[in-house]
């Protein structure tokens, strides 16, 4: 049911664990299977230098969160705000019609824990 690249992925999951002093953090949640993520980020004039996941969730979830990471490493807020799930489909090299909401959760945590930096920056 799973991709080649999603059981790598799974083996081998990248950016577990959290940032103690996290610019923004994202926690999401999907109410109908009850999988939560969590995202730190640590962010240098708007730039994510360091992203970190923790998941509790299935094996999709997971494997979504670990890329959603590597792609959004790197790039600006703004950038990372337009990193979708089809984007993390894409990057898993697909997923199973049933576990595209998965995908979503990693969209929606990199859109909160970038509010949540914003409204940080805002009460500076
Ligand atoms: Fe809900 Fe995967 S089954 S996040």
């Amino acid at each position: 049911m799973y991709s080649q690249k999603i059981i790598e992925t799974l083996s081998n999951p990248k950016n577990v664990g959290e940032i103690a002093d996290a610019d923004g953090i994202g926690t999401v949640g999907n109410a109908s299977c009850g999988d939560i993520m969590e995202m730190f980020l640590k962010i240098e004039n708007d730039v994510i230098v360091d992203a970190k996941f923790k998941t509790f969730g299935c094996g999709a979830a997971i494997a979504s969160s670990s890329v959603a990471t590597e792609l959004i490493i790197g790039k600006t807020i703004d950038e990372a705000l337009k990193v979708t799930n089809a984007d993390v489909v894409e990057t898993l090299e697909g997923l199973p019609p049933q576990k595209i909401h998965c995908s979503v959760l990693a969209e929606e945590a990199i859109a909160e824990a970038i509010k949540d930096y914003r409204a940080k920056q805002e009460k500076k």
